[in-house]
């Protein structure tokens, strides 16, 4: 690994750009804390960073797009893997073509299915956590994901995507509904079921 420069400090971990035998790559690199006992600490950081390198290699074999991981290391949190050249899907959406938009939404319902279809709950589905690069909607920082095949899982993983919709993309609510237009179509499970969920959990939230 040579030259080193963080472009993103977040409160688990740091991304820097590095080089990969010769490949332009990022590395995340998962922040010690020094107020966690160090050998619980040092645990936790092989776990967390063996469980994202794992679900990013799931959700490309269920033929999402995402980041190709270059090298895993456990001892000292760092996954490295390939740039994408691109924007965050947060940081476009908003400027595109209503066209443009309509098609992004459906092609993040399709990404979303595909990996719900494989029991991949990423944990952070938000705008920040996709970048358009090459024409493709990329899926990155499954660090909050884990695997579960229950409908409420997947109903909380798609809540937090409507609730990220709302907020960033206030203009454009309709986006959430083209996500769901497709995620039906290519769910294998009832959607139905889970978009209930979703509505139970928006009712949960009112009257809290
Ligand atoms: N493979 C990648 N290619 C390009 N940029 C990336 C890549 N991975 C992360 N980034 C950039 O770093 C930011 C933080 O990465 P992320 O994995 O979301 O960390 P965090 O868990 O702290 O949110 C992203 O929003 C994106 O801008
Ligand atoms: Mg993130």
């Amino acid at each position: 690994m040579t030259k080193k420069n963080i472009i993103y400090r977040g409160a688990e971990a740091e991304i820097c750009i590095a080089k990969y035998k010769g490949f332009k790559a990022i590395q995340k690199k998962r922040i010690p804390k020094s107020y966690r006992i160090k050998h619980i600490d040092d645990r936790l950081i092989s776990l967390r960073t063996k469980e994202e390198a794992k679900l990013i290699t799931e959700a490309r074999q269920s033929g999402v797009a995402v980041p190709i991981i270059y090298d895993v290391d456990l001892k000292n949190g760092i996954i490295t893997m390939e740039y994408l050249d691109g924007k965050r899907i947060k940081d476009v959406l908003n400027d595109l073509s209503e066209e443009e938009r309509d098609s992004i939404c459906t092609k993040i319902g399709e990404s979303i299915a595909r990996f719900h279809n494989n029991d991949i709950i990423h944990g952070d589905i938000t705008t920040s956590n996709m970048i358009l690069s090459n024409e493709q909607v990329h899926f990155i920082d499954f660090g909050l994901g884990e695997k579960n095949n229950e409908i409420e899982a997947k109903g909380v993983d798609l809540h937090v995507l409507m609730e990220a919709i709302e907020s960033t993309h206030s203009q454009y609510s309709s986006c959430f509904d083209y996500v769901l237009e497709e995620y039906k179509k290519v769910l294998k499970d009832d959607a139905n079921l889970v978009i209930k969920k979703i509505q139970e959990i928006v009712k949960r939230g009112r009257y809290r």
